[in-house]
């Protein structure tokens, strides 16, 4: 497939490297200059663009760049990209990091997202450790294989963003609609927990509406107030612990 990835990232990076090591068209983009970019696509096997061109002339388009930065993209930005492309989220909202954002009130992080890209999107790879991301994939049927979650509303897409994810060494559920993907959010049971497929399916209906943010909150101030930034091992076990409710 033809894929535009937008941002660099630890995330965006990561799924530019193993996408195109299974033969997509990758191109990326970022906020550096052309002969910068350059350098990060190659060494990603992906192509650089503007972001103007990553979004042309391809089947999906994923946003992996800080929640806050969407607001500030071109409103015209996919006018002009077809409806039966895929648009892929796999962005989370911190307060801490991302401050208060108008709008965002009252909706899961991604319709936000689709309101402010004035597109459907698929929350996607949102609920995976950088690390894991990188490190812990495994072919399909492989014993231990971890899972992540797919929402969004249309049946189609979340079908290709689950073929993605099996690419990337990883099983998939079925994460709902964009309503119910605040069950895939920060704070969830759901969310970096490195479960498997059956796991993650209990963890997401096990998700207790209105929990999460206070669980997210507890989460980020330990991981600040720690003397060293915690490993992937002791973030999994924070996540796992604090979803359980363990907030001492
Ligand atoms: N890190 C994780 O473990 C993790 C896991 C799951 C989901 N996520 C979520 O996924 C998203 C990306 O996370 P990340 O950790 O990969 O972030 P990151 O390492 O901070 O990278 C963000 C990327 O976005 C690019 N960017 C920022 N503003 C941009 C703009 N206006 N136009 C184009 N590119 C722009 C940055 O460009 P430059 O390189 O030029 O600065 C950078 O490449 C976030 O919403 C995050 O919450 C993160």
């Amino acid at each position: 497939m033809k894929i535009g990835i937008i941002g660099t990232g630890a995330i965006g990076s990561t799924l530019a490297k193993k996408l195109s090591a299974t033969g997509h068209q990758v191109k990326v983009t970022n906020t550096r200059g052309m002969s910068e970019l350059q350098k990060i696509a190659a060494s990603l096997g992906a192509a650089a663009a503007t972001i103007q061109e990553v979004v042309k002339d391809v089947e999906v388009i994923i946003f992996s760049i800080p929640f806050k930065v969407y607001k500030d993209l071109s409103k015209s930005l996919l006018q002009d990209v077809p409806e039966d492309v895929i648009i892929m989220d796999t962005s989370n909202y911190y307060p801490l990091r991302d401050g208060e954002l108008p709008g965002l009130e009252g909706k899961t992080e991604s319709e936000y997202i689709s309101e402010t890209l004035g597109r459907p999107v698929i929350k996607v790879f949102n609920n995976i450790l950088e690390y894991t991301l990188k490190h812990k994939g495994k072919a399909a049927g492989e014993e231990g294989r971890i899972a992540i979650s797919v929402a969004g509303d249309n049946e189609g897409h979340k079908k290709v963003a689950a073929e993605l994810v099996d690419q990337s060494g990883f099983d998939t559920v079925d994460g709902g609609s964009l309503a119910q993907s605040w069950r895939q959010e920060p704070g969830t049971p759901a969310y970096c927990t490195e479960l498997n497929a059956a796991e993650i399916k209990l963890a997401l209906a096990n998700a207790q509406k209105g929990k999460a943010p206070a669980i997210r909150d507890y989460i980020m101030d330990k991981i600040m107030n720690s003397k060293t930034f915690p490993s992937n091992e002791e973030l999994v076990a924070l996540n796992r612990s604090a979803a359980a409710g363990n907030l001492r």
